[in-house]
Order: C-alpha cells, then structure tokens, then sequence
C-alpha cells in the first residue's frame, strides 16, 4: 500500500503539520531540530502500532493535552491515533481499539543514523534492533517478546524481594521457557535466513570477495522448552543471590563476522557501513517474500553518512519502494 498522506497535531515540536507523500521518493528537508524524524516516528507509530524511539507522554507536545496524528493511505483507508496524556487510541476501518489491530499493520523498513554503528554498539542494542526486525517477519515474534520481557520483569522483583521461594517463582519460570525457546528458536531461523543472503548482497555493494555473517549467540542453543525450564529451576540459588536472571534470550547476542573474525574491530567504517546496508537490503526482500507487501522505507538522515556509491546503491535497490528521506541537505538522488 501507498501512503498519500500524513497529519500530524501536537506531536513533538508540530503544533499542526501536514505531508502528502510521493507514491515513490518523498524527502522531508529542514534544519537540525524542525522536527523531521518526528514526522517518521508519526508514520511508525501508524504502520506499526508504537514509536521506535519513545513513549506518549515524552511525544506529547510540551504544554499540550492531546496529540492526534493521522495516517491516509492511496486507496482511501485511513488510521488514526490519539493520545490524552494517559490512554493511545486507534481508530481504522471504524473500529476504535488501544493497539493498532495485526491488519492495520503495514511492514517498514526503518534506518536510523545509530543502525550505522550497530556492529559495535551493545548487546542489548543488537537484541532491540533484531526484535524489531523479526517482529516484521512474523507477528507473533513481537508478541512473544513482550510477553517474555514482562514474565522476566515480574520474576527479576521477585528475586530482589526478600525471602523468595522456589514455588513463587515457578509460574514465571513457566511463561519464560514457553517463550524464550520459541523466541530462541525464530531468532535462530531468521539469522540463518539472513546468512543466506548476506555474504552476495555486500559483496554487490562493496565490490570485494570478503565473507560475511551473523552469529547467533545464545546459551539456549536449541533447548526444549522443558529443558529451558529445567535450567531456570537450577539456577535459582544463583538467581536469588544476584537479584536477576541469569539465564535467558534476553542475554542472546548476535556477532557480526567479517572473514570468519568479528567485524567489530576487523572491519573498516566503511565496510560496516556496506553490512548494514546489505542487511537493509536483505531485511526489505524477506518481508516482501513473508507478506507479500513491499515495505515502506524510512530513511531518517543517513545519506549524509554515505559515500555517493553507497548513496546509489541505497536509490537502486529501493527504486520499487515507497522511500521517505529526512535530510538537513538537498540530497541528489
Ligand atoms: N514533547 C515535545 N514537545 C515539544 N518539543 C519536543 C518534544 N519532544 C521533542 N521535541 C523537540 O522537537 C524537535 C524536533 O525533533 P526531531 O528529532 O523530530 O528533529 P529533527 O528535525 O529530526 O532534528 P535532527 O536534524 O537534529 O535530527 C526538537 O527540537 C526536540 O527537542
Ligand atoms: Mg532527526
């Protein structure tokens, strides 16, 4: 679906701002501050239901009691979301609902300055970034996320409280294996899925024969979900001593390898940057191959980081998207 346009009100620093889209390149062009990524974040929070980068009270314009945003796509439909200061509504085909419904969903290639170093960045930075990339992939990935962190979180005050038992614990302990070997096992999947690819599409970018590849590193290493619980119900001296859990995909990290040694460190700025935007490419082409949509591609400022080569190849293989570029400069594309 194309995306005709947005209106957005009491948005960040937007009193009211409107934009019609170009069913293929938009760019939105303004100074440092003027509110350009705010914009995406709109867009986000419309096609995938919550911002990438903060909560409603913190986008809810200064001094203001609601922001309202609004999201028309070509054919007609439109979707809508308010936010009081307490409670986010959506509205779309009618129905009012406090989450963007899974078939109002629209999948979104997002590429943020920060994805650039993403190869060096932390774990956990690396853990979101893949989140948010599967959760494109399939639904119920997301879903199992959240689930997963709430269940960890209930668990982790538990173990601070004083005089923890076993028992108490047990329910959590259930939830956390039941999801975290599902989201081991996608995790695993859709990094294998990535590798496929990954070596062939930077090499098309950057014009070498070097090797590339994404380590999954987990200590669940394809564990069932009983021996998952098993694990936790060892580990609970441990766990309580330290006042959290210790074991869990939520300390799963993926390695960037660049010729068999990890690219953090191996390899180049530039070369990092041609993984990243390899993954890019390779992230766009397996959502279109799962739902059979062509992603929208959300470029927030990131051709002022590239190389004109690199800058074409970005125009090239997204000739067939619907892109929006912010941008402090006049990009030629
Ligand atoms: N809740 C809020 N109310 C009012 N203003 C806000 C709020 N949150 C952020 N801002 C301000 O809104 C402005 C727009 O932020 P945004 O990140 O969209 O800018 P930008 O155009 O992308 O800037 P840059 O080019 O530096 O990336 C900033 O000046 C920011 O401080
Ligand atoms: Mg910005």
């Amino acid at each position: 679906m194309i995306i005709k346009s947005i209106k957005i009100i009491n948005f960040r620093n937007h009193s009211e701002f409107f934009l019609g889209c170009n069913p293929d390149t938009t760019l939105i062009l303004g100074p440092n501050g003027c509110g350009k990524t705010s914009v995406l974040e709109a867009i986000y929070i419309l096609t995938r239901g919550k911002s990438f980068r903060a909560t409603d009270s913190e986008i809810l314009k200064r001094g203001e009691k609601f922001y309202r945003i609004e999201l028309e796509y070509e054919n007609g439909e439109k979707i809508l979301a308010t936010y009081d200061g307490s409670v986010k509504t959506f509205i779309s085909l009618d129905k009012k609902s406090r989450r963007l419904p899974k078939k109002s969903k629209y999948p979104v290639v997002l590429f943020l300055p920060s994805d650039l170093n993403l190869i060096s960045s932390s774990p956990g930075r690396r853990r979101d970034y893949f989140d948010r990339v599967f959760g494109e992939f399939n639904e119920n990935y997301s879903s199992d996320v959240s689930r997963y962190e709430k269940a960890l979180k209930q668990r982790n005050e538990l173990l601070k409280a004083d005089q923890v038992s076993n028992p108490s614990l047990f329910s959590w302990n259930l939830l956390l294996a039941k999801y975290g070997a599902e989201i081991s096992r996608l995790r695993k999947l859709f990094i294998d899925e990535i590798n496929t690819h990954l070596t062939k599409t930077y090499r098309s970018i950057a014009e070498n024969s070097d090797e590339i590849e994404i380590s999954y590193t987990s200590e669940i290493n394809n564990l069932t979900e009983n021996a998952y619980l098993k694990k936790l119900e060892e580990n609970f001296m441990r766990d309580s001593y330290l006042g959290h859990t210790s074991f869990g995909v939520h300390r799963d990290d993926f390695v960037f390898k660049f010729n068999q040694k990890p690219a953090d460190g191996s390899a180049s700025r530039g070369e990092s940057r041609s993984i990243i935007l390899a993954l890019k490419f390779i992230e766009s082409d397996l959502i279109y191959q799962k739902t059979a949509k062509k992603p929208l591609i959300l470029l927030d400022d990131v051709f002022s980081e590239l190389d004109p080569p690199r800058r074409q190849s970005l125009v090239k293989n997204f000739k067939n998207n619907q892109v929006i570029i912010t941008s402090v400069e006049d990009v030629l594309l």
